[in-house]
């Protein structure tokens, strides 16, 4: 099945470099996990929904095989996520992050490599969300010691895609 637009762009924002290891959080079908597996990434998915990681591991059979791609079903406070740290993490249309208290950023902040960066992409279906999202991640991701570096726009469909880049402060 061909990737959506807005996936293969997040995956292109990433940019994963060969052997980088990747955290997918609320990866659904897998999707986004096969192209950063097929840009080079090691993976790690996980969605609090077993439907989700049951569907990703059925389209990621092989790379799960070859020990490239993990999926892990449980929400991402509870997640055993093993000791290694990550190069990057991602996200795409998980609320969470935007959400106060968002405890998700603690385990962004505990899991980030200290030179890691991450992507926090939504769907832009209100026009107020381009401002308000970017600015929750901010103050949210702020309290745990990282900072927007860009915000990024691409006019995919049926909605127009954001991405919130983030580095360590
Ligand atoms: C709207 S779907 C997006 C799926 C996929 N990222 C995409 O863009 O197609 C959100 C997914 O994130 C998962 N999710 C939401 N909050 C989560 C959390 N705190 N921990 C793990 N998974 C979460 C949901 O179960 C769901 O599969």
């Amino acid at each position: 099945m061909r990737a959506s637009e807005r996936l293969t762009w997040a995956s292109g924002i990433v940019a994963a470099g060969a052997g980088e290891r990747v955290l997918e959080v609320g990866c659904g079908h897998g999707v986004l996990v096969s192209l950063l597996v097929g840009a080079g990434a090691d993976v790690v998915g996980v969605d609090r929904s077993a439907t989700m990681t049951a569907a990703a591991g059925r389209r990621n059979a092989q790379a799960m095989a070859a020990g490239r791609v993990r999926l892990v079903t449980a929400s991402l406070t509870a997640a055993d996520l093993g000791a290694a740290p990550f190069d990057a993490v991602v996200s795409f249309d998980v609320r969470a992050f935007w959400s106060p208290p968002a405890p998700e950023w603690d385990v962004v902040d505990r899991v980030l490599a200290p030179h890691g960066r991450v992507v926090v992409a939504f769907s832009l279906m209100t026009p107020d969300a381009l401002d308000r999202v970017p600015a929750a991640i901010g103050r949210l991701a702020a309290e745990r010691g990282l900072a927007v570096m860009t915000v990024l726009r691409a006019p995919t469909s049926p909605y127009e895609s954001v991405a919130v880049e983030l580095r360590r402060a």
